[in-house]
């Protein structure tokens, strides 16, 4: 999984950065997350999509119940999904939701772990640390994986290599390579991770396991998660603390400065104004020479009308240019050099911040 770098766009924030924060004042509003996956013109009316939808539904819900794999269903249901969303204007997507989360099929689909977990948000919020373990296919997630019944396993054999679970499976790696990176820049480094989870990515870093960082501050608003890093990581130098981005931005935490700052499932939920303020606030706390990190799903994932149904998870999906725009914004008044990449599959894309040393 090296091509992540492939598609790098290298640009220079000083000169582009004066205009973002103006387009967007022109613009009116930051994209929603509906509108920001829908690249042309739909024309649908309510009504022929939600017979479109209802004959997706029907049809797949029929071959559920009968002997065909699950998975494969499954993911045909995905395509299809995605397809009609991108037929669909944001306003008719919108209603055909709780049509869709009204269907039988949702009860089957529910035998899943990894759908249902998301879908009822038992801590108030999809994307919890067990849910992530449930995407890695983590150790940690087997014994639930074990205990649902055969078509959720099948089920869950599909969803768990869905395009967007193979991007967040990367993510970790990516990760971990620039915790690397920045030990072998400076040894003795140290990071800070925004929005944690279970830090699973930690369990890729050499750096890490050989003793190379100085300290690993693991920041996020969730307990629980925390709890399972600082079992996990005991003995090591991650610090797990417990903050919220709002209180990141309100500086309320003391954490000093760090070689690497990174975040990953976190801005896919910030409107453009707050991810230029965090990003901003961020930056304030990178050395000099050290770098910002930071990841969105794009405009480009497959599963987006499944996840925004079936998992009642919605987010806003970014394009190079939406990204660049947070970057050029959240640079305006600082020396650094920005570079855009997406991962292998260009369901994620990431944001490089290097401070000038
Ligand atoms: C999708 S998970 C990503 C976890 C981890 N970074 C990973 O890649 O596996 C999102 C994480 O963001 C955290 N989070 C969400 N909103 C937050 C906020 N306002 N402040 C701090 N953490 C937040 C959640 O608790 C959750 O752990």
């Amino acid at each position: 999984m090296k091509s992540h770098d492939l598609n790098a766009t290298v640009f220079e924030t000083a000169s582009q950065a004066k205009d973002a924060l103006e387009r967007h004042k022109t613009a009116g509003q930051a994209p929603t997350a509906a509108s920001a996956n829908l690249p042309d013109a739909p024309t649908g009316t309510f009504g022929e999509m939600a017979e479109d939808l209802s004959h997706i539904l029907d049809t797949s819900h029929f071959f559920l119940t009968g002997e065909r794999d699950a998975g494969h269903v499954v993911e045909c249901l995905v395509l299809q999904l995605h397809d009609l969303r991108s037929e669909c204007t944001p306003e008719v997507w919108k209603a055909l939701i709780p049509m869709a989360q009204a269907h039988p099929i949702r009860e089957r689909l529910m035998a899943d772990p990894f759908t249902r977990r998301s879908f009822e948000k038992p801590r108030g919020y999809s994307g919890d640390g067990v849910l992530l373990d449930l995407l890695y296919r983590h150790p940690a997630a087997k014994a639930e994986v074990d205990a649902s019944s055969k078509m959720g396993r099948d089920i869950y054999a599909h969803t768990s290599i869905s395009e967007s679970s193979c991007a967040v499976q990367e993510r970790r790696e990516i990760l971990a390579r620039y915790v690397d990176k920045a030990a072998t820049r400076r040894p003795g480094a140290e990071i800070l991770t925004v929005a944690s989870g279970h830090l699973r990515e930690a369990e890729f870093s050499a750096a890490l396991a050989k003793q190379k960082l100085s300290r690993w501050v693991a920041l996020d608003q969730d307990e629980a998660n925390l709890a399972v890093v600082a079992k996990e990581f005991a003995g090591t130098v991650v610090a797990p603390v417990s903050g919220s981005i709002k209180g990141l931005m309100m500086q309320q935490y003391d954490l000093g400065s760090f070689d690497l700052v990174y975040s990953a499932g976190v801005y896919d939920y910030l409107p453009f104004e707050i991810a230029v303020a965090l990003t901003r606030r961020l930056l304030d706390s990178v050395h000099p020479g050290g770098t910002l990190l930071f990841g969105n799903f794009s405009t480009e994932v497959v599963p987006d009308g499944y996840m925004e149904t079936f998992m009642n998870w919605s987010l806003i999906f970014r394009d190079q240019a939406q990204m660049r725009d947070i970057v050029d914004a959240a640079t305006a008044d600082t020396e650094a050099q920005a570079e855009l990449f997406f991962g292998q599959n260009r369901h994620i894309i990431y944001a490089q911040i290097t401070k000038a040393a």
